[in-house]
């Protein structure tokens, strides 16, 4: 059977071999507090590879030190975390993957020692900490990370850049109403909400010619934040500034209550896709091949992105082939056992 999950995907000249995309997941893994890439590292991501996925997102890495979610996240702040990403992307290229690394900032919801920024100086919940209010001169500063991070990350040799707008971290904070209460230009309209994320794409832009995805949360779950309608506004404004993919998740914006079941944000995928006319990214416990399929088949989204599944079974390519009837290479060295 020819599927759609298993044929190749080109996106701004690179070509994925199957629409199979390992989903950015934070390992808090670091050897010590640096933010370099450690075993841990150089095992996990590369399994992956060897599993077949076609591409795999790099979990959130945070731009500057201060916007990391825990001490032992990844960073690449500086130039010294370079080598570390180079020596990782050659593993995982290596077994025929291609690669891509999340942008992050946490914004509210870093749990690191020192100060915390936000757009507005109100805590997630009461037990997290009050962010200060960022200045204009913290959001320059914040934005010529994510350049700099982007610059890195093309050195480093990803094949993709992921700009991590969701989740309730920093980018996401300017997007929402809830989380954004500024009186500036920065603050208020939706536009003045997006001038962040927008100075950022252009800021990557102009280091960065790959293909460019940006992960939104596509509704708060709040009656006064954003819903997917808001989100296909801000994808037409996304695909003209060059973005090529939407990476779909959704909430984590404020404290709620999110029903979950298989597929819960593909509808938000398959709204942002038809109504903004941009390639997306389905998430959140899809979980099989024919699920996958469905998804691709219907034209709801582009790529599908597996999180915990691949935790469970780094082969769940092969997996999901089977279930699909369709024979896919197995890496030489399993050739016997496939
Ligand atoms: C995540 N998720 C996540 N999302 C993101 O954009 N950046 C990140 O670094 C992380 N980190 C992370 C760590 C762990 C351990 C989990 C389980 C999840 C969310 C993840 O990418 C995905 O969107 C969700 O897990 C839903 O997909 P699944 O797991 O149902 O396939």
């Amino acid at each position: 059977m020819e599927t759609l999950l298993f044929s190749p995907y080109t996106i701004r000249g690179v070509t994925l071999k199957n629409r199979i995309v390992m989903s950015p997941m934070c390992m808090y893994s670091c050897e010590t507090e640096d933010g370099k890439v450690g075993n841990w590292h150089k095992i996990h991501y590369p399994t992956r590879a060897v599993g077949q996925v076609g591409l795999i997102v790099v979990e959130a890495t945070a731009v500057t030190a201060q916007g990391r979610i825990s001490s032992r996240d990844l960073g690449i702040w500086s130039d010294e975390h370079i080598s570390g990403f180079q020596e990782l992307v050659s593993l995982m290229k290596e077994h025929g993957a291609k690669t891509a690394i999340q942008l992050a900032h946490a914004g509210r919801k870093a749990e690191v020692t020192g100060e915390i920024l936000a757009p507005s100086a109100i805590a997630f919940n009461e037990r997290m900490r009050i962010p200060k209010e960022m200045t204009k001169s913290d959001i320059e500063e914040t934005i010529q990370a994510f350049q700099n991070g982007a610059r890195r990350a093309k050195e480093a040799g990803f094949d993709i850049i992921e700009i991590h707008a969701a989740h309730g971290y920093l980018i996401n904070e300017f997007l929402s109403p809830l989380t954004n209460q500024r009186q500036d230009e920065y603050g208020g309209t939706a536009e003045n909400r997006y001038r962040f994320l927008s100075e950022v794409i252009d800021a990557v832009r102009e280091v960065w010619d790959g293909p460019l995805f940006v992960r939104v949360s596509a509704s708060d779950y709040h009656p006064e934040g954003l819903t997917v309608k808001d989100y296909v506004e801000y994808a037409k404004r996304m695909k003209a500034q060059g973005v090529d993919l939407i990476d779909v998740s959704s909430g984590a914006v404020v404290p709620a209550k999110i029903n979950v079941y298989p597929g819960y944000q593909v509808p938000f995928a398959e709204a942002i896709r038809h109504g903004a006319d941009i390639a997306t990214g389905a998430v959140g416990l899809i979980t099989s091949g024919l699920q996958a399929e469905e998804i691709l088949r219907n034209e709801r989204a582009d790529l599908i992105f597996i999180g915990r599944e691949l935790l469970r079974n780094p082969y769940w390519p092969r997996t999901a082939a089977k279930e699909l009837g369709v024979e896919i290479k197995a890496p030489v060295q399993y050739e016997r056992g496939w």
